[in-house]
C-alpha cells in the first residue's frame, strides 16, 4: 500500500471545552491548550483533531456552526487559532479540523436568510417542504427521526412549510443538490487549508445526499440503516469526488469521514485507495457492539468473541484496499476503559491494554483526551448534572415513556456522551486543574487519584506507559504496515493476532480478563519486546496475567 504520513501518524483527539481552561470562566479554550503545548508532543502523537471551535450558539457542543470562517469567542479568537497551529507546527505536530457541513446552525446567516422567505435567494440552500394534509399546521412530509429524537422535520410558521434537521431542531441540513452551496463550502475548506491547517474531520459525512424521492424509512430500518434513504444517497460519491477536486487537489492533507451506515462494502466505495474520494473513515459497527436492535440506551454485554469478529472484519475487509481509522472511544462515546476494560480494580492494566490494542492494529490509531491517563465514565447523581442534549432528549423521552428513573440514570451512567466530556484532569488541585473558575460541567471525582499531575509522578502509570507505546510503533513499521491474522478466535477473554511485514513477524495477545488466561503457543520462541506488564500473578511464557497485554517478536 502507499505509504503517507497520515499511516504512519497517530492521532490525538482535542475536545477544547473541557480540556484547558485559561481564563477562569470555566469553560476549555485555545489558549488554554496552547499552554499545554508541550505536555501533547510528550505523548509521542503526530496529529491532533480538534473538534469545532467554530462560531456557534452550542446547542450541540460546536457542531451548530453559525460561522465557518470564526471562532467561538468562548474558545478565543482566529490570532488565538493562529497561534495555536504554528505551536503544534513548531512540534511537528499536524492539525486536523472537523467539518460540519451536512447541517448548519438555525443561526448561521444562511439559514436566517433561508427562512425569510419562499422567494429568498438562499432558500433552496436548505431543504425545504410542504406538509401533507390539511391539518394546521400540516402533517410532515415523511416520517424521518432526527438523531437527537422527535421528528426530522420543523414547521416554520413563518413560511408554512418544514425544513429537514437530521440532528438538533436548530441544525438544518443544508441543501447538497444545490451548487451554490457546495461551492460556498469547497471555497471556506480551501481558505482553511491556506490558512495552514492539514486535514479534516468529516462530521456525518455519508449523509449530504438525499435520496430525492423523500420515501418513508421502512418499519425494518433504523436511522443509520446502510438502505436509509439518507444514508449514502444516490449523489453522495459525485458530491465527495468534486468535493476531492474542488476542495482538497493540491493541499497535501487527510481526511477522515465520520459515516454512519457503513459497512466494509460501503467503506470500500468511500475510501477505497481505488476511488479517489476520502482517506479514511470512522465506522460504526464497533461502537454498536453493545447496543440493542441499533438502540444505543438498551444496552447488552459486549461479548469479546463478537469484538473480535468486527475488528477481525474490517482489518482484512479493507487490507491492501484502503485503510482503517481505530478507536475505541471519541467525544461521542463512554470512555473507553469503562466501556471495554475493567475500570474498577483493573482501571490501570485495562486502559493499557485497550491502548496497546489500538496501536497494534492496521490503521490509524485515535487517541482520546484523558484516554492516555485512563479517565474513566463519570456517574453523575442526577439528570440536573448533565449538559449534552442528546442524554437530556433521551431522560425526558423515556420517562414520558414509563420508565423508570433508576433504570434511565443507569443507561445514561453507560452511555452518555458526556461520560467524555468531563474535564480533563490534570491534577488533584482544584477542579482538576482545568478551571479556577465553575466549569461547565461537573468533574469525575476520581480526579484525586486520576491526573496527569499524579501520574507523570508515577513510572508505572497509564501515561507513561502511552508514551512508551507510542514510541513502539513507531519502531515498529510492522505495526503500521504489516499484515493482520487473527488467532483464537473463539477464545472469550484472549484478542490474539499476528502482524507481519516491514521484516517483521509480531505476536499480539491482551487478555480481556480479570483472570489469567493461557496465550497462544506460536512459533518456536516468542521473545517478549514489550508488555503493559498485566496486574500481576499468573503472567509466564505461556500465561497472561489479569488484563496484560504484550507483543512479542517471532523472528
Ligand atoms: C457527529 C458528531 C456529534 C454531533 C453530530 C451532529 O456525530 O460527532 O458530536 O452531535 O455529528 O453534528
Ligand atoms: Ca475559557
Amino acid at each position: 500500500m502507499r505509504k503517507t504520513w497520515w499511516k504512519e501518524g497517530i492521532v490525538y483527539q482535542l475536545y477544547p471545552r473541557s480540556f484547558m481552561d485559561s481564563n477562569g470562566d470555566g469553560i476549555g479554550d485555545l489558549r488554554g491548550i496552547l499552554g499545554r503545548l508541550d505536555y501533547i508532543a510528550s505523548l509521542g502523537v503526530d496529529i491532533v483533531w480538534l473538534n469545532p471551535v467554530y462560531a456557534s450558539p452550542n446547542k450541540d457542543n460546536g457542531y451548530d456552526i453559525s460561522d465557518y470562517e470564526n471562532v467561538m469567542e468562548e474558545f478565543g479568537s482566529l490570532a488565538d487559532f493562529d497561534a495555536l497551529l504554528a505551536g503544534f507546527h513548531a512540534r511537528g505536530i499536524k492539525v486536523v479540523m472537523d467539518l460540519v457541513v451536512n447541517h448548519s446552525s438555525s443561526e448561521h446567516p444562511w439559514f436566517r436568510e433561508s427562512r425569510s422567505s419562499k422567494t429568498s435567494p438562499k432558500r433552496d440552500w436548505y431543504i425545504w417542504k410542504p406538509g401533507l394534509g390539511p391539518g394546521k399546521p400540516p402533517s410532515p412530509p415523511n416520517n424521518w427521526k432526527a438523531c437527537f429524537t422527535g421528528p426530522a422535520w420543523e414547521f416554520d410558521p413563518g413560511t408554512e412549510e418544514y425544513y429537514l434537521h437530521l440532528f438538533a431542531v436548530e441544525q438544518p441540513d443544508l441543501n447538497w443538490e444545490n451548487p451554490a452551496v457546495r461551492q460556498a463550502v469547497f471555497a471556506m475548506m480551501r481558505r482553511w487549508f491556506e490558512r495552514g491547517i492539514d486535514g479534516f474531520r468529516m462530521d456525518v459525512i455519508t449523509l449530504l445526499s438525499k435520496d430525492p424521492s423523500y420515501r418513508n424509512l421502512r418499519p425494518e430500518e433504523g436511522m443509520f440503516s446502510p438502505t436509509a434513504p439518507y444514508v449514502y444517497g444516490p449523489r453522495l460519491h459525485e458530491f465527495i469526488r468534486q468535493m476531492r477536486q474542488e476542495a482538497l487537489s493540491g493541499f497535501d492533507i487527510m481526511t477522515v469521514g465520520e459515516a454512519p451506515g457503513t459497512t466494509v462494502e460501503k467503506a470500500l466505495e468511500l475510501v477505497g485507495e481505488d476511488r479517489g474520494e476520502l482517506d479514511m473513515l470512522f465506522q460504526f459497527e464497533l461502537m454498536g457492539i453493545d447496543h440493542t436492535d441499533g438502540d444505543k440506551w438498551r444496552q447488552r454485554p459486549i461479548s469479546l468473541v463478537e469484538m473480535k469478529s468486527v475488528i477481525e472484519g474490517w482489518q482484512l475487509g479493507l487490507a491492501g484496499r484502503a485503510w482503517n481509522s481505530n478507536y475505541f472511544m471519541n467525544h461521542d462515546q463512554p470512555r473507553s476503559v469503562s466501556r471495554f476494560g475493567d475500570d474498577g480494580a483493573y482501571r490501570s492494566e485495562s486502559a493499557k491494554a485497550l491502548l496497546l490494542l489500538n496501536l497494534s492494529l492496521c490503521g490509524t490509531p485515535y487517541i482520546y483526551q484523558g484516554e492516555e491517563l485512563g479517565m474513566a465514565n463519570v456517574a453523575f447523581p442526577s439528570i440536573k448534572d448533565y449538559r449534552d442534549l442528546d442524554t437530556l432528549n433521551y431522560h425526558k423521552e423515556a420517562l414520558a415513556a414509563g420508565a423508570g428513573e433508576a433504570k434511565v440514570m443507569a443507561s445514561i451512567h453507560y452511555m452518555s456522551r458526556d461520560n467524555a466530556r468531563t474535564p480533563m484532569q490534570w491534577s488533584a488541585g482544584k477542579n482538576a486543574g482545568f478551571t479556577q473558575g465553575e466549569p461547565w460541567i461537573g468533574l469525575n471525582p476520581d480526579y484525586r487519584t486520576v491526573n496527569v499531575e499524579a501520574e507523570e509522578a508515577d513510572p508505572a502509570s497509564v501515561l507513561h506507559f502511552t508514551r512508551s507505546l507510542t514510541k513502539f510503533r513507531k519502531a515498529h513499521p510492522c505495526l503500521v504496515y504489516g499484515s493482520f491474522e487473527l488467532l483464537a478466535r473463539e477464545d472469550p477473554r484472549l484478542f490474539a493476532f499476528i502482524r507481519e511485514g516491514e521484516g517483521e513477524r509480531l505476536l499480539v495477545e491482551v487478555n480481556f480478563s480479570g483472570q489469567a488466561t493461557a496465550g497462544v503457543a506460536a512459533g518456536k520462541s516468542p521473545r517478549l519486546i514489550f508488555s503493559n506488564g498485566g496486574a500481576g500473578g499468573g503472567s509466564t511464557p505461556a500465561m497472561l496475567g489479569p488484563w496484560e497485554a504484550r507483543i512479542s517478536a517471532l523472528n
